[in-house]
């Protein structure tokens, strides 16, 4: 192998957001709430919710198909699938058995990685670069999330906070490909009480007294705590894959963060001391939508022109776990 063919990436990214828009507005007609509170505590003005025939695997497919599309790869060079998600299409099997059939690729591995919230997407990112490293030409990764079929809508500390979206990226070698130069990721079991759906596993199982008090859908989070963690916790990936890289921060063009929540994001970019510019954000449209988050902003910046050929761009994220990952790209 030559040494030009040798670089391990990003071969094409795509994404996918439902049409239906909610507003701020439309959450005070169903829970106690006001499109003040959501924008000073969130940012959030609006977020995307899916059609009542839209399920998961439909959001996946079609970020997948128009990944595809950028890569310019017809379905069948696709070796593997790793699809990130916590909101499947059914308890059993995972989403990414539904996608390798819809896609209509060989019968190659497909797998999920469920569970680790917002950061599912760069964890898979991760893996996926791995398994290349490992022998695999071309990996499908994909982000998806329909989260406001699943969550509690009567819950105003967590249901205005989060929107519907896919985001998918083909990972591969190729001499074409904006490399992935490092990845890091790391968990923090012990916290996992801040952030947590607790009914429908083993420990809590689903019954109908827990069904009526609408406890399978509720997401407890203890939102300062969360909001202090995913902060550190971003900042802190963000420096160790730069030093991996050996690399410094004013070399990066742009930091594509999880859209969380404004002010999160603030502080990060403030802890990095990066300048507004610099950041990518689209949590005002979009709203959290979980491993789909990194993926949708950065296919959005890259579709928008704000990633030139050679820039350096940092992805950094943080869910339930606590997991956080983070990844630097050279465009
Ligand atoms: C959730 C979050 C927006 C709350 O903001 P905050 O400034 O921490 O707010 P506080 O916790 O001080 O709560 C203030 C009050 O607002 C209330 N409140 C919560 N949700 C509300 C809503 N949608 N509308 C109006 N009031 C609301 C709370 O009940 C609380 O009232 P109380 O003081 O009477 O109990 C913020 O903590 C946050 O964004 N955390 C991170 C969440 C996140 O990103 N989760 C996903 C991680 S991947």
């Amino acid at each position: 192998m030559t040494m030009h063919q040798d670089k391990v990436g990003f071969l094409g990214l795509g994404s996918y957001t439902p049409q239906q828009v909610m507003t701020n507005e439309d959450w005070e007609q169903l829970v106690d709430t006001s499109d003040e509170w959501i924008r000073q505590r969130t940012g959030i003005e609006r977020r995307r919710i899916v059609a009542e025939d839209e399920n998961t695997v439909d959001l996946a497919l079609a970020a997948a198909e128009r990944a595809l599309t950028a890569a310019d790869l017809s379905v069948d060079k696709i070796d593997e699938i790793i699809v990130a998600t916590d909101t499947p299409e059914v308890y059993l099997p995972d989403t990414a058995s539904f996608l390798q059939h819809r896609l209509g690729t060989r019968s190659i591995p497909a797998y999920d990685l469920g569970g680790s919230g917002c950061a599912g997407f760069l964890q898979a990112l991760d893996l996926a670069r791995s398994r290349v490293i490992c022998g695999k030409d071309r990996v499908l990764v994909v982000g998806v999330e329909v989260l406001t079929r699943l969550m509690d809508w009567t819950d105003r500390n967590t249901c205005v906070l989060f929107g519907d979206a896919a985001g998918a990226a083909v990972v591969g070698r190729s001499s074409e490909a904006r490399e992935i130069l490092a990845a890091t990721a790391g968990t923090d079991g012990s916290r996992s009480e801040i952030l947590t759906l607790e009914v429908g596993g083993t420990r809590k199982p689903f019954t109908v007294e827990r069904a009526e008090q609408n406890l399978h859908r509720r997401i407890v989070m203890n939102g300062r705590e969360v909001f202090k963690e995913a902060v550190r916790r971003m900042s802190q990936a963000a420096h160790e894959v730069l030093e991996l890289a050996g690399r410094k921060l004013d070399e990066v063009a742009l930091l594509v963060p999880h859209q969380a929540n404004l002010r999160i994001l603030r502080a990060v970019g403030k802890r990095l001391n990066l300048p507004d510019e610099r950041i990518c954000i689209n949590v005002h449209e979009y709203g959290n939508t979980g491993s789909a988050s990194v993926p949708l902003a950065l296919d959005q910046a890259l579709s928008a022109g704000r990633i030139r050929s050679g820039d350096l761009v940092l992805l950094t994220s943080f869910g339930a776990g606590f997991h956080w990952a983070a990844v630097l790209v050279q465009f």
